[in-house]
């Protein structure tokens, strides 16, 4: 074995390929300095380009490896925030033609390229993959295969639309990158995305084997996978082409309501390879790359992507270096709806759960709840048989607090209801560790009124879950002024673990997230009352981007729910939030939506939505007229905005970032608007207010601009100043 000298591209930088000769195989090995991720940057592109070169020059090299040094990712993608300085459309499109360039050398290469692939290989990772002459995957469940550009707003660039579908075909090409989702290692050999896979532990053994085979032509890669005779006929022809095109089209319009352009643009590049050659591919490919790096929605999820990441780091508390205790063992009080949910992700981060109710039938139900969001997953092969059994035998139930002396964290999850929180508050305090944190999932009351009753109530804190819990991305940590920053970084800190964007606000009704949906739907009431129709609002709700309408929201959430979130909060706030006639009525009239199969939509046996429901009408009272969509969408979003403002100038939340990330992914603001401050900033702040006071005129004390707002416009100023 002899040692060859890296070879840099930018000597200022330690270099990322790590070469090594084995004979006659020159192994390459992927491992960006200081990170923890490989990720495709200029300086890697350049790293690579030398590389091949000297690959090429070196006739004693016949066959090259190229294996990643990281434990869980071979090339993860591009390093999006280098790329996020790029500032015109044609930077982004000369990087990408760079880029293709490049790996149009590997592909032609002298000698044959294995990709070693273990871990994430996403985006232009794969794209690199699919340049060499053969990939070998590991079986492990950290290899993930996939071009998930479109998820930032963005096509892939280094011919990912054009070596991909040539790959494993048309219409498995467009599942993924229309949708940016990623397959696992079977999946992958299934579709000839990969031509095999090993065990992590034979796979630079493997590839440095087939490397010699493909070098000494005892191996020829299959050129394309197995496929059946309906594909042939759909994709080998370009009439069945059209159906195809048309289709994802139609599919892409259904999903995005046109608000994403990328999966579209995605869709135009692959078709042009198709119409027009590889060449011309490759060139349209990096155009509409360049056009889609430019665009306002893919500036808003990059966004995103950054933000998320950042609270992934944050511990939850300004204060660094807070000593806490780790959560292995879980006490839930109440088996109910959010109480088994939470107990179902828990115990597959192999946390011990313990579950208080009050009878065993109701502990029964809890666990068959946990039962089948377990059996879901291993339907879908996403666990073993072996850990369903094991996650199962984690959650044990009692009708007294036996158990719960040894728990790190108690979440109660009992009915909405301020004396019963308090009094098993009061009955498990004196059971439970002096250290171990208690959290309560209300979703409105203040936790200040909760812990007025705890001997402790810096441990004390609210930990508010979304349902479905096994679902929803967002956990919102409720901290009170006495709330012990161990509590708190305690309570975040498992919340990631349970696979959370967890953010931490601080206490007041409804949180944030409770009160500005609230304001939302409440005004969505208030044009109910003025006589829009049920479908005309959540239509147009749905058209600005939201994925459900706000009364298919309420029905889902529970109608009577609605009910008493609205009054915690009128108590809190008043006129504003004064719930509408038509709101009133129907709580009144018992409906309680999609679990009660009975709301403002009709619902069958299985509880699937069906059309609205003529005879809620009866109920609201009134004359139906039309009302513009305009109208309609301007007032719900302007109260939401609104009450998210309050809430940044109430101190409630800690940030506007917080904010964006905390209506995005817990009340479904719409992604490719970057969340409520993002939209303001975008729409201006200046605008907003005028808007509000319009409104305000009309009806008025309802849409007073939050001073922050107005401050704001005075000022000229925006939330996230020149940030991108
Ligand atoms: P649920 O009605 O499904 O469950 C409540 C459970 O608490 C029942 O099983 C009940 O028997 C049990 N319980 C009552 N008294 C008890 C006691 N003394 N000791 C132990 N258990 C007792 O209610 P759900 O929907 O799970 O709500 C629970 C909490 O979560 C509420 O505070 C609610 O506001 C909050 N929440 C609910 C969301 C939802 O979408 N349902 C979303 C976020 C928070």
């Amino acid at each position: 074995m002899t040692d060859v000298q890296p070879v840099v591209a930018d000597t200022s930088l330690a270099p990322t390929l790590k070469p090594e000769v084995l004979d006659d195989v020159l192994l390459v090995t992927i491992d960006r300095p200081g990170a923890s991720l490989n990720t495709l940057s200029p300086s890697l592109i350049g790293e690579f380009d030398a590389m091949l070169t000297r690959v090429n020059d070196d006739t004693l090299i016949k066959a090259a490896v190229l294996i990643s040094g990281k434990p869980d990712s071979f090339i993860a993608g591009a390093d999006i925030e280098q790329f996020s300085a790029i500032t015109s459309a044609a930077e982004a499109e000369q990087t990408s033609r760079m880029g293709q360039t490049l790996l149009d050398r590997l592909e032609k290469l002298r000698v044959p390229v294995v990709a070693a692939i273990h871990g994430a290989c996403l985006g232009g990772g794969l794209e690199v993959a699919l340049a060499c002459r053969y990939r070998i995957c590991t079986d492990h469940p950290k290899t993930a295969l996939g071009l998930p550009e479109v998820q930032l707003g963005l096509i892939p660039g280094l011919g990912g639309t054009q070596r991909l579908p040539r790959r494993v075909g048309l219409q498995a090409a467009l599942d993924m990158i229309l949708t940016g989702r990623s397959l696992r290692a079977k999946r992958a050999l299934q579709m000839g995305l990969v031509d095999e896979m090993v065990h992590p532990a034979i796979l630079a053994e493997v590839a440095l084997d087939r490397a010699r085979s493909l070098a000494g032509n005892t191996l020829q890669p299959a050129r394309r996978r197995k496929r059946g005779a309906t594909n042939l006929l759909l994709e080998d022809n370009p009439l069945g082409r059209g159906v195809v095109f048309r289709k994802a089209r139609e599919s892409v319009m259904e999903k995005t309501h046109g608000h994403y352009p990328a999966p579209l643009a995605a869709l135009a590049a692959v078709q042009a390879g198709y119409s027009r050659g590889f060449e011309e591919g490759l060139r349209e490919e990096s155009r509409l790359f360049g056009e889609m790096a430019m665009t306002d929605v893919s500036r808003q999820l990059v966004f995103i992507f950054f933000a998320s990441n950042a609270l992934k780091k944050d511990p939850g508390v300004d204060r660094p270096a807070v000593q806490t205790r780790e959560v292995h063992k879980l006490g839930v009080l109440g088996a109910g709806f959010m109480g088994a949910g939470i107990a179902s992700i828990a115990v597959q981060q192999d946390t011990l759960v313990r579950f208080k109710d009050t009878d065993t039938a109701r502990i029964g139900k809890g666990l068959a709840s946990i039962h089948n969001v377990l059996q879901e997953r291993l339907t879908r092969r996403q666990i073993t048989r072996h850990q369903f059994d094991d996650y199962m035998s984690l959650v044990g139930g009692t009708t007294d607090y036996s158990g719960f002396e040894s728990a790190d964290l108690v979440i109660e999850a009992v009915f909405e209801d301020l004396a019963l929180k308090h009094r098993v508050l009061e009955e498990i305090e004196p059971i439970i560790d002096s250290t171990a944190v208690y959290a309560s999932n209300t979703s409105t009351i203040p936790i200040t009124r909760i812990a007025e009753v705890a001997r402790h109530p810096q441990r004390v804190l609210g930990m508010h879950f979304f349902s479905p819990v096994h679902r929803m991305p967002l956990l919102e940590v409720i901290v009170t002024p006495v709330t012990a920053p161990e509590a708190t970084v305690a309570a975040v800190a498992y919340g990631k673990k349970l696979g959370k964007t967890v953010i931490v606000v601080n206490d007041g009704p409804g949180f944030y997230t409770t009160r500005t949906l609230s304001a939302y739907m409440n005004e969505a009431g208030r044009l109910l009352d003025e006589g829009a129709s049920i479908d005309s609002i959540d239509a147009a709700l749905v058209d600005f981007g939201f994925p459900v309408g706000p009364i298919t929201l309420l029905d889902e959430v529970g109608i009577d729910v609605g009910g008493k979130v609205g009054a915690v909060l009128v108590d809190a706030f008043g006129g504003r939030m004064e719930p509408s006639e038509a709101m009133r009525r129907v709580v009144a009239g018992g409906r309680t939506g999609r679990k009660g199969k009975r709301g403002f939509y009709t619902y069958d046996d299985a509880g699937k939505k069906g059309r609205v429901d003529e005879s809620v009408y009866e109920l609201i009272g009134g004359e139906r007229r039309e009302v513009a969509a305009q109208e309609i969408i301007e007032r719900c979003v302007l109260a939401l905005l609104n009450e998210a403002a309050l809430c940044l100038g109430d101190k409630i939340l800690r940030s506007a970032r917080d904010g964006d990330i905390g209506a995005v992914f817990g009340i479904g603001f719409p992604p490719f608007r970057g969340g409520p401050f993002r939209f303001i900033d975008s729409e201006s702040v200046g605008k907003i207010v005028d808007q509000l006071e319009e409104l305000d005129a009309r009806f008025p004390s309802r849409f007073t601009p939050a001073p922050i707002l107005v401050e704001m416009a005075r000022a000229r100023r925006s939330f996230y100043g020149a940030e991108r």
